[in-house]
Order: structure tokens, then C-alpha cells, then sequence
């Protein structure tokens, strides 16, 4: 082929424009669009020098070996990358990257969106007053937890960790976190205080979850988990469904284990559990935590930045490997 064909791009299912254009510039793009299948991404990859993927697609063996020696880069239109196989793309030379960084306020304030929504049962309350029962103000209805001094459990202290932190702490009474390392510049910013997981559980009236799926999360709250909070204590993941037991969850919140939860993410999804879709006291999203367009449209840019670095030759601004 010679130099002057232009690289080709495989965008798995969208990108927003302020990245795709960058890309439509320079190289070829081609596109699976929302609905595309595995079936159909492989058929569309052969000589791709570029695969843009996000959480909804699974980048494995088949699809880097169907797009061949030229593939260079998986840019994923995400902060995190769980879905790509890292260990494929590294043994084949392959670079992976992500958008860290400008979706973190999003992130940080659709967690306490929801922190807010579960505590105070916004979807069961609007649900029954669109459903037209709403029968008048009943002083012992829809009761749900107060927030201002309550301990927040930030399990993860990243960039998103910290943002929910600083968004929480002027309603909180105490922040405790888990961290692999001690975070002196959060602690001399916030009241924050490191603990182990243990003892986060068992103190904290909110556990939010800002940690990426990695063999050490998944599962990291089950059923011991969830007896081990108190009874009014609630749960919100705005990170990866596989951290969360479903069923341990729904059954938790049947059993008035724990008071409410506010999920964003799941493990198969689009498919979310009947068993959480049943669960009481239970806030459900669809993965919309960096859906603002000012993330959306930042992060499509570190798309295209991370692509083009590669095919010019230079280092990609954020490789993950
Ligand atoms: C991410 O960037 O990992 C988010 O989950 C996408 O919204």
C-alpha cells in the first residue's frame, strides 16, 4: 500500500463529532454505530491501524487479530479500560489508551447526584407521584436518610474519589477512605482520614465506590460486605457494575441490610438484574456518569489526540500500556 493511503480508524460504535472530525481529517474512518455486533466489528476491522472502543465494547483476541499486524492503538472513549484485553494488546505491541481527567467532575457529580437521590428516594417518590398516587402530605411517607454530618466512605481516593470528597465534605461530619497509599494532600485538604475497608464499612453512613474493575474489585462488595454496614447505611457505584454483587445487593435491600443504593453501572449491561430492577429503596441509571457534554466532547478529543500521537509516531497523552 503506498505511504500517501491514509490510516484507517475502526470507531467501534460512536464518537461525538469534536473527535471524529479531528479523525475524519487525517484517515479513513470506518463505523459500527450503536448496535453494532461483535460479528460485525470483526468484519470491519482487517487493516485498521486504529480501534476506537468504549465500555459497552469487549476488545479481545478476535478482533485485534481480525484487524492484523497494522493495528496500532485501541484508543478507548473512556477513563476506564476494563473492557480491553490488556495483556492481548501488550503482547502484540498494541498501545491502549484512555480519557482521564475531564470526566472526572461529571463522574464526581452524577455519584453525588445519586448519593442525594438514594438518600432520599427521588426515583420511588417521583415514580409514585407520576403514577398518580399521591394522595396528599403524609408525615410519615417517603422517609429517607439526612445527609449533613453524616460519615462518607470514599472507597478509592483517584481523581473521581477526591472529586466526590471535596463535593461531600461540606455536608459531611467525617470522610474516611481506602487508598493503596496514604493521600497527605487530600488529608491536609479535607477531613479525610485513611482506613482500612473494614472499618470504613462499619462506620460510614454513605459508601461510594471510585476504584476500576481489576481482578483485586470484582466482588469487592458482597453479602459479608453488605451485613457488615449498618442497617442505614447505603451504597452508590458509579465505577464498574463487577464490583457490586447484584443479588447480595438486591437482597440486602429486601432484607433492610442496608437502607438504599444508587447504581450507575452493571455488570452486563445493557441488561440490569431483575433482582435490582425489583429491589426496594433502589436508584437505577444508565451508565450516564460522564454524560455532560463538556466531558463527552473532552473525552472524544483525547480520542482523536491519542490516535493521531500514534499514527504520527509519537507517545499517545494518555497510555494506559
Ligand atoms: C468511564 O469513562 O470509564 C465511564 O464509565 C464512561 O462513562
Amino acid at each position: 500500500m503506498p505511504d500517501t493511503e491514509p490510516p484507517i480508524v475502526l470507531i467501534c460504535r460512536r464518537l461525538l463529532s469534536a473527535g471524529r472530525d479531528r479523525l475524519a481529517a487525517r484517515c479513513e474512518i470506518r463505523e459500527g454505530g450503536l448496535d453494532a455486533t461483535p460479528e460485525e466489528l470483526v468484519a470491519l476491522a482487517p487493516g485498521t491501524t486504529a480501534i476506537v472502543a468504549d465500555p459497552s465494547v469487549a476488545v479481545g483476541e478476535e478482533l485485534l487479530d481480525a484487524a492484523g499486524e497494522g493495528l496500532r492503538v485501541v484508543a478507548n472513549y473512556a477513563v476506564g479500560y476494563d473492557n480491553v484485553a490488556l495483556e492481548a494488546c501488550r503482547s502484540r505491541g498494541i498501545a491502549v489508551t484512555n480519557t482521564p481527567g475531564v470526566l472526572t467532575n461529571a463522574t464526581a457529580e452524577l455519584a453525588l447526584a445519586l448519593t442525594l437521590a438514594a438518600a432520599r428516594r427521588l426515583g420511588e417518590a417521583e415514580g409514585e407521584l407520576r403514577a398518580g398516587r399521591w394522595s396528599g402530605w403524609d408525615p410519615g411517607d417517603m422517609l429517607g436518610l439526612e445527609l449533613s454530618g453524616a460519615t462518607f466512605g470514599v472507597v478509592g481516593m483517584g481523581r473521581i474519589g477526591r472529586r466526590y470528597a471535596e463535593l461531600v465534605a461540606p455536608l459531611s461530619g467525617a470522610i474516611l477512605y481506602t487508598s493503596r497509599s496514604p493521600k497527605s494532600d487530600v488529608e491536609r485538604g479535607l477531613p479525610a482520614a485513611r482506613v482500612q475497608m473494614e472499618e470504613l464499612l462499619a462506620r460510614a453512613d454513605v459508601v461510594s465506590l471510585h476504584v476500576p474493575a481489576t481482578p483485586e474489585t470484582i466482588g469487592l462488595i458482597g453479602a459479608a460486605e453488605l451485613n457488615a454496614m449498618p442497617r442505614h447505611a447505603m451504597l452508590v457505584n458509579t465505577a464498574r457494575g463487577p464490583l457490586v454483587d447484584a443479588e447480595a445487593l438486591a437482597r440486602a435491600l429486601r432484607d433492610g441490610a442496608i437502607s438504599a443504593a444508587g447504581l450507575d453501572v452493571y455488570e452486563h449491561e445493557p441488561n440490569v438484574p431483575q433482582a435490582l430492577l425489583d429491589a426496594p429503596r433502589c436508584v437505577l441509571l444508565p451508565h450516564v456518569g460522564s454524560a455532560t457534554t463538556r466531558a463527552r466532547d473532552a473525552m472524544a478529543v483525547l480520542v482523536a489526540d491519542n490516535v493521531l500521537a500514534v499514527v504520527d509516531g509519537a507517545e499517545p497523552p494518555n497510555r494506559v500500556i
